[in-house]
């Protein structure tokens, strides 16, 4: 069986979406019609408010109610009183789901927005994220893809919903990769494969790549992912992505991935529960980078942007890293290992010295680094921590814009002391408490003055359930927001 290991990128490569009159809303056969709280019922739609509400619809987002007429139907879509771009994406989601036997969807959902742009990219995000399936392994796929997106809007807001259209075809197409990768078990994926991918991809969006295998990361003294390889049969990858933009950069951003193909724990081997079996996904960090770096040079991101993805499985053998050895990073650090489940700090240390080395002037990391984050954050935010007021203000702007959720954790240097070693310079876990943040603290070794922003997706890398843009499974979160961050990055930004 061959297996297309990110089918979303020929799927929605296919995909049109192009705006409309809103007059066309009497000729579609599937037409979301966008109803909020409190406000007018438009004409096409068959019923009076006050049967709307007998019904159960109030217009609160996430509502739909499918109504069939003469040639076809009428879903009327809830976009709640404020039809904000984080509503129209997850009112864009719910239409989509609703009516999931479709594959042309015409909708005036963007018509209702404030900024026709970006209501039109939203809806555009929503509609092809809320519809995402990953069925790479079904022998018999139900799912059915959004093939056409025809958006309804007044002629004068026309070019902007173009525009943005074009933007969330970008975007959900990066977001559906990073799902792509995610979802990818790991005896189909490992990091070998994904370095291959990786290389495709960088040739398709104009990427500069190299990829570092054993020989050289061990000439080149990458003991932290060396060192959390030693129990696999796979070899490790260094994956180096360069976006240079056409004209001269405002700015050279760094972004680094953990990319855990599969992460069994090591000698400090898991339980076999649920949570383990989602371990396939602890490369969801390099996933999101390697996608957001596919989406820059379309969305003609002025600033150039340096990539990094360690990447390995980590397992345990004979020849696995044991607890007291000891690591030595490419900084020339070294790290007593007294738990190998804290695998993702070693791997992400050596990449962080890499961007550091190659002069980036500020890094966001993104990792899916600790289960104490997930327990802290539950599954819809990521956790933000760094060093920098700036950075750590342009991850929080760039995650209100694409309705990734971020929330601030303290990096409290009083908790460094939880990582003193009694061989080595540091080692790789603090005490039982404060997890996410002597993670971080650890990173912040490696980072040391550069400007820093750490991102710990653990908890947002999978939801259990289909809600709005996040389908059930792997979400692609950090995906559009790294790409909304790099737009936003410049040497001016402070
Ligand atoms: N990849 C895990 C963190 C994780 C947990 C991600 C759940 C997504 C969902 C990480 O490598 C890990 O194993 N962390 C351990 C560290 C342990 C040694 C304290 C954890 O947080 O439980
Ligand atoms: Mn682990
Ligand atoms: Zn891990």
């Amino acid at each position: 069986m061959t297996v297309d290991l990110i089918p979303s990128r020929a799927l929605l490569a296919d995909v049109t979406v192009s705006v409309a009159p809103l007059e066309e809303v009497r000729n579609a056969r599937t037409a979301g019609v966008a109803v909020g709280i409190g406000k007018d019922v438009p004409d096409v739609v068959p019923l009076t408010r006050a049967r709307l509400t007998e019904w159960g619809f109030t217009g609160a987002v996430g509502q739909t109610l499918v109504l069939p007429r003469e040639d076809g139907i009428v879903v009327v879509t809830g976009v709640g009183d404020d039809p904000t771009p984080a509503a129209l994406r997850d009112a864009a989601a719910a239409f989509a789901r609703g009516v999931g036997r479709d594959d042309v969807l015409v909708t005036d959902l963007a018509s209702v927005g404030a900024d026709p742009g970006a209501a039109a990219q939203a809806v555009v995000e929503g509609i092809l994220l809320g519809r995402y399936r990953y069925d790479a392994f079904k022998t018999n796929p139900d799912a059915v893809p959004v093939r056409e997106i025809v958006l309804l809007v007044a002629d004068a807001s026309a070019d902007a919903a173009r525009q943005g259209a074009e933007r969330g075809l970008v975007l959900a197409r990066a977001a559906s990769l990073s799902r792509d990768l995610a979802s990818a078990p790991a005896d189909y994926l490992d990091a070998p494969g994904l370095a291959d991918i990786a290389v495709r991809l960088a040739g398709e969006h104009g990427l500069e790549v190299t990829v570092h295998d054993k020989a050289a990361l061990v000439a080149m003294g990458c003991g932290g992912l060396l060192g959390v390889n030693a129990g696999s049969v796979v070899e490790p990858r260094m994956i180096v992505l360069r976006y240079v933009p056409a004209g001269e950069p405002t700015g050279h951003l760094g972004f680094v991935g953990k990319g855990i193909m599969y992460d069994s724990g090591g000698i400090s081997l898991k339980p076999s529960n649920a949570m383990h079996a989602a371990m396939k996904m602890d490369m969801s960090g390099a996933g999101a980078v390697l996608a957001a770096m596919t989406a820059l040079a379309a969305l003609e991101v002025p600033t150039a942007v340096s990539a990094y993805l360690a990447c390995t499985d980590n397992m345990p053998s004979g020849s696995a890293t044991k607890l007291g050895d000891v690591l030595v990073s490419r900084s020339g650090r070294t790290i007593e290992v007294v738990n190998t489940d804290a695998e993702g700090r070693l791997v992400m240390a050596d990449a962080i010295a890499l961007a550091k080395e190659d002069g980036v002037e500020a890094i966001v990391d993104i990792a899916t680094l600790t289960g104490a984050c997930l327990a802290a954050l539950g599954t819809l935010t990521a956790g933000v921590m760094g060093n920098d007021e700036g950075m750590l203000a342009l991850v929080e702007a760039s995650a209100a814009t694409t309705d990734e959720q971020v929330w601030r954790l303290p990096l409290d240097r009083r908790y460094r002391k939880q990582l003193e070693s009694e061989v080595a310079d540091i080692k790789n876990l603090g005490g039982e408490f404060a997890g996410a943040i002597t993670a971080a603290l650890f990173l912040a070794e490696w980072v040391e003055g550069t400007p820093w922003a750490h991102l710990d997706i653990a908890g947002p890398m999978r939801s259990d359930v289909d809600d709005a843009w996040r389908t059930k499974g792997a979400t692609g979160f950090g995906a559009r927001l790294l790409v909304d961050v790099a737009a936003g990055f410049s040497s001016g930004w402070r």
